[in-house]
């Protein structure tokens, strides 16, 4: 797991549909930057911008070297971007209406890759919308650009994968006829994010937390992924999925999933994801019974703050100005197993939030209060804290005498500020996929069990809870959310544990 240069005595090329798209603008030329002027990709690699628009390799190129400095996390470095450009190659095709164009595509592609003196990897990225998926892999394979069991061509899907659990199923019947599973690596960027990598570390790499991880001594466990964003322009794709969809069926799923997994017998990919999915499939699904009184659903509203208005959900371009489709939702779940039996795992996730916060909290148990221990009762209880964003860090509060005369207890902090200790030396989400899938360590994708188990999941709430059935509030834009989600928490005689990391010296 030691990363460093690149040693692979391969080349690679790095193909990326849909290169005239913002994800590629914001986030991938950006990434591909860095990777290549930090030498963790060959020094044979060349990327195709593959794009529908008729543009020259040289239009493209000012088009890149204008958004890697919009969007590079560090600026750049003349040489380094130059050098970056040289390896950057632009392909026009309509790749969806002319299946022909995907011949001259692979005559371009043998002629760079007849170049190259070692063999070459070819990744692929669908940064495409994702009725394309299918549609894309089909050609690719029909040109045998990509072949089927070859473990140098891999293709790099971005989400949504499927918009239900039916059509999932149907893009995966559809992709696996040409691509193997272990060619296919299905994005979830959240497992990209450094502190979501470090759950591994934390939880496997001391020696501390493991014997607690269970339901002897953790009392419940917080997923929060609060946005202060609404939906910046995608109101069409948002009103079919809605926060369960978006956040829920994905990113919060993840967390979950590697927050309480069993630890795995290696950490080989496969290892770590047959532990993932077993977590998922002992995830309860909401069932009729009162279920949704576990589940609080909301959508942003219009609100004045600090003299500015922000419009509602049901007011944003291309929303049904009658939507019921959830902006917000906090739930209550549950691990049916062994470890996590009566721990409940509270999840929140919502647009246009007060706050941006990324958060897990992992609440101990409380002191049973016995004994001499009694004045030691009414402590609060330790808590554990893995921010994602905006901060990047670890904190543990403990309970600890203050300084002083008399014996009384305060509550303190360990405290890891990830930037403190490497600043500006941490890569983005896109710079770690798009490297781990060039070194196949599919670890960081969602292997196909896995979605369907999240989207069983998801699709249990949705078929139980869907506000048709009457009931949800909505909550003013920038606020803390529905009330239903305190109360929630507080019939259960608990809170939500919303940490500020110590600001940094
Ligand atoms: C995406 C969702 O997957 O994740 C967006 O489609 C959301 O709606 C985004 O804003 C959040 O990602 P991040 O990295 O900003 O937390």
């Amino acid at each position: 797991m030691k990363n460093g240069q690149n040693n692979n005595k391969q080349a690679l090329t790095m193909m990326i549909f849909g290169a005239t798209g913002d994800l590629a603008h914001r986030k991938l030329l950006p990434a591909l930057y860095h990777l290549i002027a930090q030498k963790q990709l060959p020094e044979e690699t060349t990327v195709v911008a593959i794009g529908r628009r008729k543009l020259s390799d040289e239009d493209y190129r000012q088009q890149a070297r204008d958004s890697i400095a919009e969007f590079s996390r560090t600026g750049v470095d003349q040489e380094q971007i130059d050098g970056f450009l040289s390896k950057l190659v632009y392909h026009p095709m309509e790749f969806i209406k002319e299946p022909d164009s995907y011949q001259p595509f692979r005559e371009h592609l043998e002629q760079i890759e007849g170049n190259y003196t070692q063999p070459p990897i070819r990744l692929f990225f669908l940064a495409v919308a994702p009725e394309f998926f299918g549609v894309i892999v089909k050609h690719l394979a029909q040109q045998r650009l990509v072949e089927r069991n070859n473990p140098n061509h891999r293709v790099m899907i971005e989400k949504p994968f499927g918009s239900d659990l039916e059509s999932a199923r149907a893009l995966n019947a559809s992709i696996s006829r040409d691509l193997d599973e272990k060619q296919v690596y299905r994005i979830d960027h959240y497992l990209g994010k450094e502190m979501i990598r470090n759950i591994l570390a934390l939880r496997f790499g001391n020696s501390l937390f493991e014997p607690l991880w269970n339901h002897h001594y953790i009392d419940n466990i917080q997923i929060t992924a609060a946005e202060t964003l609404g939906v910046e322009g995608r109101g069409a794709y948002y009103e079919q999925a809605g926060i369960l969809k978006d956040m829920l069926q994905n990113h919060l799923l993840q967390m979950l999933a590697l927050i309480t997994m069993e630890p795995p017998a290696d950490l080989m990919p496969e290892s770590i994801r047959d532990e993932k999915v077993k977590a998922l499939r002992a995830l309860r699904r909401y069932v009729p019974q009162g279920a949704c009184a576990g589940i609080a659903l909301g959508q942003y509203a219009r609100a004045t703050v600090d003299g500015k208005t922000i419009p509602g959900y049901r007011e944003e371009e291309e929303v049904s100005p009658d939507s019921t489709t959830p902006t917000y939702i906090a739930l209550r779940a549950s691990v049916d197993n062994f470890r996590w039996g009566g721990v409940p795992i509270y999840i929140r996730a919502g647009k246009r939030m007060d706050k941006r916060r990324t958060q897990i909290v992992i609440e101990f148990k409380r002191l049973p209060g016995v004994n001499f221990y009694t004045e030691f009762k009414d402590e609060p209880p330790n808590l554990l804290v893995i921010e994602v964003q905006p901060k990047e860090g670890m904190y543990f509060q403990i309970n600890a005498k203050r300084p002083g005369n008399d014996f009384l207890i305060d509550q303190v902090e360990m405290n890891y500020a990830q930037s403190s200790r490497f600043q500006g030396n941490v890569p983005e989400a896109y710079e770690q996929l798009i490297l781990e899938a060039f070194r196949s360590n599919s670890s960081l994708f969602t292997r196909w069990d896995e979605l369907e188990q999240s989207w069983l999941f998801v699709e249990s709430v949705e078929k139980m809870c869907h506000p048709e059935s009457g009931h949800y509030p909505t909550y003013p834009a920038l606020s803390r959310g529905p009330k239903r989600a305190d109360q929630m928490l507080e019939e259960e005689g608990r809170t939500w544990r919303e940490i500020d990391l110590p600001t940094e010296k």
